[in-house]
């Protein structure tokens, strides 16, 4: 039997040849604060944001997916990226986290809520303390198109933004305190790659 997760095993060799992930990863990890007790790295992957995220010298790191051949990438990887292993890899669903209520300080989730949809937003506000801070990616109405062999993946009641202003909007009707978002760019072999990041406060 073919399950979701059997899509993203598919993908998860060659995932690290492209640069934009970890670009996107890294700048989402930028905004969130120094020293949080726990973080929690929605959607994983490979571990991208894990990984970025060990500069800001937290005491645990959560970081969940739903892919077995993604996380074998990232425990991989964790050998010499985090030898003191300050991440520790969960095999599931973003919805619901293996995490108790308001006990994260920062969740970041990179490249992935267009997979998960409304439903993460309430999620991560769930584990967050109050003040605590959120940082995710979202694809541009502008760019994005529900083709190819992840189209059954994504939500089709989410809404893709297409400004800014609307990517911020995701998470303050998810009851996020304030919101703000920027535009983050690169070109890469020769195409343009463009998303929105958004930091929002709990
Ligand atoms: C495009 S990758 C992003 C990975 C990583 N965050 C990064 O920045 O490179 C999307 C990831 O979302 C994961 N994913 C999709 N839906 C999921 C779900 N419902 N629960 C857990 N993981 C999910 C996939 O397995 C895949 O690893």
């Amino acid at each position: 039997m073919t399950t979701d997760s059997d899509v993203f095993d598919a993908l998860a060799d060659g995932y690290d040849d492209d640069p934009f992930h970890p670009l996107v990863a890294d700048t989402l990890v930028s905004t969130l604060p120094n020293a949080p007790a726990l973080l929690v790295d929605v959607a994983t992957g490979t571990g991208a944001a894990a990984f970025a995220a060990l500069r800001l010298k937290p005491a645990s790191i959560v970081a969940v997916d739903f892919s077995p051949a993604m996380l074998a990438l990232a425990r991989e990887k964790a050998a010499t990226l985090d030898p003191s292993g300050v991440i520790s890899w969960h095999e599931g669903r973003a919805v619901p986290l293996p995490v108790a209520d308001g006990a994260a300080d920062a969740v970041v989730c990179a490249s992935a809520l267009h997979f998960l949809g409304a439903t993460a937003l309430a999620e991560w506000r769930r584990v967050l303390r109050p003040g605590g801070v959120a940082a995710f990616s979202i694809s541009s109405a502008r760019r994005f198109s529900r083709t190819g062999s992840l189209t059954d993946q994504m939500p089709r009641d989410f809404r893709i933004p297409g400004t800014e202003k609307e990517a911020a909007a995701l998470a303050t009707e998810a009851g996020f305190t304030t919101a703000s978002a920027t535009t983050v760019t690169a070109h890469l072999a020769g195409r343009e790659r463009l998303v929105f990041g958004v930091r929002a406060v709990r």
